[in-house]
């Protein structure tokens, strides 16, 4: 499936906006699955920080424990495989999009229909063959034409030279670069990189301040860009 470059904004269009949140799930039999910690607060936040600005806002959910912002349209998805078609056909009509999401990079290669059952008196280890999920970001963001679309990276080490990599590798707007110690932390520290070489550095402070620099940077840029591509 394709996705269309964005439409010239008209004077006063509302923005609209695709914000992925939490993690997914991917299933080994009917009662086991693969997933992360990711609790989804980040991407609600930004959702809702998003929503005050008068953006229309499509959250795309993985499986998480948070209530809706008021205003904003949930999708709730489980698997990497549902939340890129979530992705791809809410993407169409959008502005911009925040992949807040923090996507299984493996699947199990089958889905057992039955339980998962250990042979008594069997062997003591067994092994789980994973095939590859898709890379959402990468592939919405291939063909996102004027459309901006900031994504996320955890890293640990030489963070910032990774996060620029992956900034230009996914043809990328904005990364937010965090360290590990943001997984479930109350106050966790991002830096914002920019493709036209801006930087900014947000030390200690909760996700939902992150969140509300987050959603007026991605305002302000995909407003800007509105207005450069009616030639205002
Ligand atoms: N992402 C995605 N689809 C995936 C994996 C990640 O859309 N299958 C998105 C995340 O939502 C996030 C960014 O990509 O915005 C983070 O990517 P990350 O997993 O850190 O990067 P990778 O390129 O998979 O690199 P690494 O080798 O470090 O895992």
């Amino acid at each position: 499936m394709s996705t269309r470059a964005a439409r010239p904004s008209k004077p006063g269009r509302q923005l609209s906006a695709v914000v992925t949140a939490g993690p997914t799930r991917e299933y080994v039999d009917p009662v086991r699955y693969l997933s992360n910690e990711s609790s989804g607060r980040m991407g609600f936040a930004i959702a809702a920080a998003l929503v005050r600005r008068g953006v229309k806002v499509t959250l795309i959910a993985g499986p998480v424990v948070l209530s809706t912002p008021p205003g904003a349209l949930r999708i709730d998805v489980v698997s990497a495989r549902e939340m890129l078609a979530a992705v791809r056909k809410s993407f169409r009509s959008a502005d911009l999009l925040v992949m807040s999401a923090a996507v299984a990079d493996w699947r199990p290669a089958r889905k057992l229909a039955g339980k998962w059952r250990k042979k008594d008196g069997g062997t003591q280890t067994t092994s789980l063959e994973l095939t590859r999920n898709p890379d959402i970001l990468a592939s919405v963001a291939r063909s996102k034409g004027q459309r901006l679309v900031m994504g996320f990276a955890l890293e640990t080490g030489d963070g910032e030279r990774r996060a620029q990599a992956k900034l230009r590798r996914k043809n990328l707007d904005y990364i937010v670069l965090n360290d590990e110690s943001a997984l479930n932390a109350i106050r966790s520290s991002a830096t914002i990189l920019g493709r036209d070489g801006s930087r900014q550095g947000l030390a200690r402070r909760s996700k939902e301040d992150i969140a509300e620099v987050l959603a007026e940077l991605v305002t302000d840029k995909a407003r800007a860009q509105g207005r450069a591509t009616r030639g205002l």
